[in-house]
């Protein structure tokens, strides 16, 4: 809202939340945007055109002309007398999807392009406004440097081959091969191309130059997960350290999220109060606690061992080598730690090509940060720098050797022990909301079967 003092002149303009009254005096609960807080405007029946007033129902859009008092009634402390309205869009009262308030989280996505208008997504993205904003804040003042990794690329960052295909072929006449597969040579690249699933690999390729740097951008999986924690296109901030090992890294995720969350409880005040009184009860407190209080750092063995004692019947099954699901995440958070948990040395076997391997021949230099509610935030390694051991890595696996020569052309020249993570924004958004399905903390979700807006 515009500020001013009280008895100046103000004008507003701003999306009618309600609006009640009598024949005498109407009040308008009237939002801009700016803020979960609505303000009043007191509107004298006599100085209106009857018309005008009655196109004033939820959801119009108007401007309004006042000035600034004291107010009279309960619950605010300024109003705005009005001394002029001008009407810029109406809104049918009998046909509005949000006339009436109380809507289901799934009736709000499918009014996605809505949504934005009820305080609780006002919130939602305000906050993640702010969070993308202390992001870079973050990162300035330590010294990093932002690098924009591409969005389209050859290579399979995670090696799981979730990806969405990029092309200007023609898909009802593909060319073809002498072996009988598509011929890509023709396609627009030249070569078979993706959306990206990760920036990090080009990210390194920054930090062995530039020492620190960090990614934050949207990256795709093709991952048929129908979870309230996975999204199709999701946002994921990548630092990469050169001269980092495994407990530098972990030391700056610790760092980088507890600063993230300090920074919502200290400027997203209203927001937070507001999604604390409505959503979840335990919202703020949760967050204090998580800032206050260490993560317990064990490894991946040792949170085996914990799962197997714990008597739990689980539906996936427990067994060193075996990769950890959900559930046995939210145990070690929620039950048996109740804080967050970092894990390490995860079996190589589980995990990606390029994580520095340890002595043991099994284990890999992996770290997964897990949070009550949310299971895995956070994951990253310190980097395989040895030429031969990434090479037979690569070969062990049946990696494109030749696609990631410029990948290997780090190690061959100037290698240094490296290390980075990457964050899920929208599961970091989950987090400070309190919101319980992802798709409710980005503006527009893409998961399997919709991309509707
Ligand atoms: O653990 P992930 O797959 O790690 C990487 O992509 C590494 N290249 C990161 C790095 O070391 N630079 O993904 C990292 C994080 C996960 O911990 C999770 O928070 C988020 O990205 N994430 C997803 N968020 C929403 N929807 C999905 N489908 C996600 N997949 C991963
Ligand atoms: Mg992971």
């Amino acid at each position: 809202m515009n500020s001013g003092q009280v008895g100046s002149e103000v004008l507003v303009k701003g999306w009618v939340r309600t609006k009640r009254g009598n024949k005498n005096i109407v009040f308008i609960a009237l939002n801009d945007g700016s803020t979960i807080l609505n303000i009043q405007v007191v509107v004298d029946v006599a100085l209106f055109d009857e018309n005008l007033l009655k196109d004033i129902t939820t959801g119009a859009c108007i401007g309004v002309t006042g000035k600034l008092v004291e107010s009279q009634g309960q619950g605010q402390h300024i109003e705005i007398n009005a001394t002029s309205i001008e009407l810029y869009g109406k809104s049918d009262a009998e046909l509005y999807p949000l006339q009436k308030k109380g809507h289901s989280m799934e009736f709000l996505r499918e009014n996605a392009h809505l949504r934005f208008r009820t305080n609780t997504f006002g919130a939602v993205f305000r906050i993640r406004h702010s969070m993308a904003f202390a992001i870079h804040k973050y990162f300035n003042d330590k010294g990093f440097f932002y690098l924009h990794t591409p969005v389209i690329t050859a290579s399979d960052a995670e090696g799981a081959g979730e990806m969405f295909h990029v092309t200007t072929l023609d898909l009802h006449n593909l060319p073809k091969n002498d072996q009988g597969s598509v011929d890509f040579k023709s396609d627009f690249f030249g070569k078979e191309t993706n959306l990206t699933v990760s920036g990090q690999l080009e990210g390194e390729l920054g930090a062995m130059a530039l020492g620190d740097i960090y990614t934050f951008g949207p990256t795709f999986r093709a991952e048929n997960s129908n979870t309230p924690r996975h999204l199709a296109e999701f946002w994921m901030i990548e630092p990469e350290m050169a001269f980092y090992d495994l407990n530098d890294n972990m030391d700056l995720a610790e760092d980088f999220v507890k600063y993230l969350i300090s920074y919502a409880l200290e400027n997203c005040k209203d927001d937070l109060g507001f999604l604390n009184t409505m959503i979840d009860k335990a919202l703020l407190e949760r967050l204090k606690f998580v800032v206050e209080n260490e993560f317990v750092r064990i490894s991946y063995t040792e949170a085996v061992e914990i799962l197997l004692a714990s008597g739990r019947k689980w539906e996936y099954q427990v067994g060193w080598g075996r990769d950890l699901q959900a559930e046995h995440e939210r145990y070690l958070v929620e039950e048996h730690f109740k804080r967050p948990v970092i894990l390490t040395d995860y079996p190589r076997d589980i995990k990606a090509f390029y994580m520095k391997q340890n002595d043991d021949g099994r284990t890999v230099r992996a770290m997964d940060v897990l949070f009550p509610g949310i299971g895995e935030i956070i994951g990253g390694s310190q980097r395989e720098e040895d030429y031969d051991k990434l090479i037979s890595r690569i070969r062990e696996m049946k990696m494109p050797e030749k696609d990631l020569w410029w990948y290997l052309d780090t190690r061959r020249y100037g290698s240094a022990p490296h290390s980075g993570f990457g964050l899920g924004f929208e599961r970091l958004i989950l987090f400070i909301t309190g919101m319980s399905n992802i798709r409710d903390v980005i503006p527009f979700p893409r998961t399997p079967k919709n991309a509707e807006f």
